[in-house]
């Protein structure tokens, strides 16, 4: 089997759960920047340096493969300018994947394909459409590949099915972008040892997180592991997937387990974005999901759950804990 991304915080998950499960044979896996599956322990793994907007690279990737994960994407850095990369490349590796014939496509897409709009149900399960948020660049492109690939699984007229996984925010030991990338970690960073040694000893100097009060869902790498690897092997059946642990937090939440202090703020003020959205957790604006905090956005996964047999072991609040917890062991500065 095929797998695009597979070194980013999804992958470093996915593909041991794949490598330790029986059923699954070889493992290729492609991403861009050089990659040691050797000493990272993955036995049983090729590793091909490339990029998903090449379609020679794509076609040598998905050559007699399976299954194809297809996790590839610009999340991060998500902008107008990664329309070519996120919905262009996502396409070239859905055409490649028919074309060589794969039984299965596991698309990861995200709870961001529904967009963040006003007209969404409290609860949200598998039937509302995903619409996306044109304002947003993850959202709309996200949106935009689940489109293609049903369209293409339409007009190809291929024996391929697909899974599409829509995963709330992923955090982990080893997904710890949500911590990672918290602007005052970020900021910290640069703080010689000795300033960031005052901060943490003076309570009224930790950083304050802006709380609209919005309840956001939050997955466990290794349970979403799971629900992926149940899908390569082909459980359920074709559709898409939530993909969210159990119970919701808040930025409060996030700021109490980080030791750091929490301040509400209107809804209103983040809808008008500025300097309370730059303050938020999740930014750098190109997080675009972060917009999420302008309303809930959270999903039902009884789906996933009566046809994969997926029953994620980890509450949100537990997810959170153990991603703090090991970015201090990994010496991330959290202040
Ligand atoms: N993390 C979350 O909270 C979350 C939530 C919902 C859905 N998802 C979705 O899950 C998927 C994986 O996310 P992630 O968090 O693992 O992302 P990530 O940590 O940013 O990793 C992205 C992976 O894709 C590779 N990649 C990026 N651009 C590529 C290109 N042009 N060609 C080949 N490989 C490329 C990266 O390696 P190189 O940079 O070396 O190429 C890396 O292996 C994405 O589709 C994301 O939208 C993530």
């Amino acid at each position: 089997m095929a797998v695009t991304g597979p070194t980013g915080d999804l992958g470093r998950a996915l593909v041991p759960a794949l490598l330790r499960n029986r059923r699954v044979g070889r493992v290729i896996g492609m991403a861009r920047r050089p990659f040691d599956a050797r000493s990272a322990g993955w036995r049983r793994f090729e590793y091909l340096q490339g990029d998903i907007t090449d379609r020679h690279a794509v076609r040598e990737l998905v050559r007699g493969a399976d299954v194809v994960v297809h996790l590839a994407f610009a999340v991060l850095g998500a902008s107008d300018e990664t329309w070519e990369l996120n919905v262009g490349g996502s396409r070239i590796v859905f055409e490649e994947a028919i074309e060589a014939g794969v039984g299965r496509i596991v698309y990861a897409s995200s709870v961001a394909a529904y967009g963040f709009r006003d007209d969404l149900p409290a609860r949200i399960d598998e039937r509302q459409p995903t619409l996306g948020s044109p304002e947003h660049p993850y959202s709309a492109q996200k949106a935009a590949v689940e489109r293609a690939l049903e369209a293409l699984l339409e007009t190809s007229g291929a024996r391929t099915q697909a899974w599409v996984m829509r995963p709330c925010i992923v955090a982990g030991p080893r997904a710890r972008t949500l911590i990672e990338e918290l602007p005052y970690v970020r900021a910290a960073r640069a703080l010689p040892g000795p300033v960031r040694s005052i901060v943490r000893s003076a309570p009224l100097l930790r950083p304050v997180l802006p709380d609209p009060g919005v309840p956001f869902q939050l997955v466990h790498e290794d349970d979403l592991a799971r629900a992926f690897v149940a899908a390569v092997l082909g459980r359920g059946e074709p559709g898409p997937y939530n993909l969210a642990g159990p119970g919701q937090l808040t930025i409060s939440r996030l700021a109490r387990e980080l030791r750091w202090h929490a301040l509400p703020v209107p809804r209103a003020a983040v809808v008008a974005g500025g300097e309370v959205l730059r303050r938020l957790p999740f930014a750098p604006a190109e997080l675009t999901w972060i917009h999420a905090l302008r309303r809930p956005v959270l999903m039902r996964c009884e789906r996933a759950r009566k046809l994969l047999g997926w029953q994620p072991r980890r509450t949100a609040l537990a997810t959170l804990r153990a991603t703090i917890e090991a970015a201090r062991r990994a010496g991330t500065p959290l202040l």
